[in-house]
């Protein structure tokens, strides 16, 4: 893989996939510049930079910016939030790293979720996949939030020519720990190399990519990967003697690929069992 010839921003850079990403790409000789809001926990990498700001904080986003050639744009709020604090990092915050990839003509990588589409039904039997163009049915603020982020992407790209990929990530953690997530489950290393692709590919455009690893349950079906050269290499399907039967019980949760965001103070009219509750879109 292609060392970049600009260096490489990470936002989020302190945050579980933000380390990850910081060694691994700092171990493949890349130069980076880090930011987040809380302080960076380990040792810095040579060829790499940490600065603490607010993403609110448009000039320093601005600053920090000049002269890089890609945004991993992984910080702000992972989780579901009140509306008042995901504004803040996930919509002002967006905006302030797409007008720095505007004025750098710099691509930008937006870690998207699961979550911007997680009222769709989980596909059972035959039943279509998801393709990446399928309506976006956000499971909360956060996912609305995320769903925006790709919404951004889509506008910088038709109005301004600025590239970038929308990586929806299902599951990122080191194991399968549940029965979804032999569906969802992104591999550590599988994202490493899914960020590699999405920075060095010659062209990206404005692309989607269903961020899972090879699972044979997965929900989702088309995307852009052949334009940016991903495949993933890993699977959950060995994990599934051991977490086939870890359920939650919830029949909301259990429904919906958002899982358990979908059942966070849901309370549509009718309930799961009336006949009419699930019959309209
Ligand atoms: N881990 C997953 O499975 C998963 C799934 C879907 C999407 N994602 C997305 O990937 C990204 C990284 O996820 P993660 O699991 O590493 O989350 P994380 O919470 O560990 O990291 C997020 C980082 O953003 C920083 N941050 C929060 N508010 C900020 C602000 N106002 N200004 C600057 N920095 C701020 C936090 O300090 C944190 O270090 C997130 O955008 C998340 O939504 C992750």
């Amino acid at each position: 893989m292609s060392i970049p010839s600009k260096p490489v921003m990470i936002t989020g850079a302190s945050g579980a996939l933000g380390r990850l990403l910081t060694r691994e790409l700092s171990a493949a000789g890349w130069t980076l510049r880090l930011t987040d809001i809380a302080p960076f926990p380990d040792p810095l990498p040579e060829k790499a930079s940490f600065l603490r700001y607010d993403l609110a904080d448009g000039v320093a986003v601005m600053r920090q910016a000049e002269g890089v050639g890609a945004i991993l744009h992984f910080g702000g709020c992972s989780v579901e939030q009140p509306f008042e604090a995901v504004i803040g990092p996930n919509l002002r915050g967006l905006y302030h790293i797409y007008e720095a990839a505007r004025r750098e003509k710099a691509r930008v990588i937006f870690a998207s979720s699961n979550h911007s589409i997680g009222f769709h039904k989980r596909p059972e039997g035959n039943e279509a996949k998801l393709d990446y163009d399928c309506a976006f049915r956000p499971d909360g603020y956060y996912g609305l939030s995320k769903a925006y982020g790709e919404l951004m992407g889509r506008m910088y790209w038709d109005k301004h020519g600025i590239e970038n990929v929308n990586l929806r990530i299902g599951s990122c953690f080191p194991k399968v720990v549940n029965r979804r997530m032999l569906s969802t489950w992104l591999s550590y290393p599988d994202l490493v190399r899914l960020c590699q692709a999405a920075v060095t590919a010659p062209r990206a455009g404005h692309a989607v990519i269903w961020a899972c690893s090879n699972n044979a349950a997965t929900y989702w079906g088309k995307d852009h990967r052949e334009r940016i050269g991903w495949q993933p290499q890993d699977s959950a399907d060995g994990a599934r003697p051991e977490v086939e039967g870890i359920v939650s019980g919830d029949p909301v949760e259990e429904r919906y690929q958002g899982g358990s965001y979908t059942s966070i103070e849901y309370s549509r009219q009718g309930g799961f069992s009336a006949k009419d509750a699930f019959d309209l879109d």
